[in-house]
């Protein structure tokens, strides 16, 4: 039997639900928020992310899903959607005709793939949901409001037990010296890193801090932190940043040694993590990334955006929330006719119910009324309403609570106007909260 790739899955008909109620809270928060949605390809060239996310990542280096194309260009499925949004801002002249310190909003939702080694919570194919802020300003109320915004997206999704984590990784542009005593401090241990980092300390020192070997992790606790090697101007940056997360009552912890996997991040950076999930606990990986727009060709722009793992997202989901999306899901009416002659009948009313917003699943096949009732339940509808010889002679039929074995006798448009008041789906077109 042919089964799935390792490290992908198929999303289940019992778990959609779930998925669909965080996807559905995400887009009404980040539109109340002005963004918009961008849908980018999921191939591109290679060179986006080469270039973007850089050589030297670990993303680039060893996790693509990297063919050759028929004209002998090098195509990639895409890690993460920063470099992918960027390109479209760039391509599609999207920061022509803006007013002065205008800035463009654009989120996305799509798969993600990264040859990672799976595990829970990490997988190869997985989903994210982010948000880019581009433009010409880098105002700190930029990260401020849209860390606001995620905080708020948390909330709505019951998830309480996280921690937001703050750093600034400074200007790359200045951050030679830096480097220089990186490097320096690596040097004296090196006999004592895994090889990957020493592949890091030639290419790119900072990289060392991505470095999850837990033989590694003494000798990174050593080495010495951007944080302390700040520009003036990356650290005035910062201090209003946090100043506006303390005027915001949003608790934050600085994290010295967090300089995030992907080499374009400049000044801001962040994490927001989970408490129910284990060793995979990032839920939330985002940050500034000034200068990505010229490193693929465009002009100066400025930029900062986040990305959440929607897999991880849908795992922290309190057991309620849960509850709730699949109760959300489950059809309104199950349709069951007795009797060929009824059948007809019995079509026209689905038709009609359907027309006026309910649910209906309609049983094909005729059964006895006690198999017919057993699959009612078993199909998790609130109610089974039967349309048998006598029922259509009569105009009325019979609902019956799956949950209570209560029924009633109703005319079909008594049961379309009951159907209204419990329908889920008409709740949700008249506004969810
Ligand atoms: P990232 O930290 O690589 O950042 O990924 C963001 C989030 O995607 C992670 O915190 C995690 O929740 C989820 N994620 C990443 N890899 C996996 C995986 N293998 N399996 C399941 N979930 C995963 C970025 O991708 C940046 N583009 C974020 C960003 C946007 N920065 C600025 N703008």
């Amino acid at each position: 039997m042919i089964q799935t790739l390792r490290g992908t899955r198929d999303i289940l008909p019992e778990d959609t639900p779930v998925w669909q109620r965080v996807e559905a809270v995400a887009r009404d928060v980040l539109h109340r928020y002005g963004f918009r949605e961008i849908r980018t390809p999921i191939i591109e060239k290679t060179e986006l992310f080469a270039r973007g996310v850089g050589e030297g990542t670990d993303i680039v280096h060893k996790e693509m899903y990297t063919f050759g194309n028929r004209s002998d260009e090098s195509i990639t499925l895409r890690p993460e959607a920063t470099a992918s949004v960027v390109r479209a801002y760039v391509q599609h002249r999207m920061y022509a005709d803006k007013a002065p310190g205008e800035v463009t909003r654009l989120y996305y939702v799509g798969p993600m793939f990264r040859r990672e080694r799976p595990q829970a919570g990490r997988y190869r194919q997985f989903y994210q949901i982010g948000a880019e802020v581009l433009g010409t300003s880098d105002d700190p109320l930029i990260e401020a409001e849209v860390i606001e915004m995620l905080e708020w997206l948390l909330k709505q999704l019951g998830i309480t037990d996280t921690e937001l984590i703050i750093n600034s990784v400074g200007d790359p542009k200045l951050r030679g010296p830096y480097l220089e005593k990186l490097r320096g401090a690596i040097a004296k241990d090196l006999g004592g890193l895994c090889p990957d980092c020493h592949q890091r300390y030639e290419t790119n020192p900072l990289r060392v801090f991505d470095c999850k070997v837990e033989g590694c992790q003494p000798i990174i606790a050593r080495l010495p932190t951007i944080a302390e090697s700040l520009d003036e101007a990356s650290l005035a940056h910062f201090d209003e940043f946090k100043r506006h997360l303390e005027a915001r009552d949003i608790p934050f912890k600085v994290n010295p040694r967090m300089v995030r996997g992907l080499d374009y991040y400049t000044r801001t950076a962040f994490e927001i993590t989970g408490g129910r999930l284990g060793a995979q606990n990032t839920l939330v990986g985002g940050g500034r990334y000034d200068g990505l727009s010229e490193t693929l060709g465009g002009p100066p722009t400025k930029g900062f955006g986040f990305a959440f793992g929607l897999d991880r997202m849908v795992l922290s989901l309190p057991e309620a929330e849960t509850a709730l999306a699949r109760e959300a899901d489950r059809p309104d009416i199950y349709l069951v006719h007795l009797g060929e002659s009824s059948r007809g009948h019995a079509i026209g009313i689905a038709r009609a119910m359907r027309a006026a917003g309910t649910a209906v699943t309609f049983d094909f096949f005729e059964r006895k009324m006690k198999k017919a009732m057993a699959m009612a339940s078993q199909s998790g509808a609130r109610y089974a309403l039967i349309v048998g010889e006598d029922e259509v002679a009569q105009g009325r039929y019979g609902l019956k609570n799956l949950a209570t074995g209560e029924q009633q006798t109703l005319t079909l448009n008594e049961i379309i106007k009951f159907t209204k008041d419990f329908s889920y789906h008409n709740a949700r077109s008249s506004g969810q909260d």
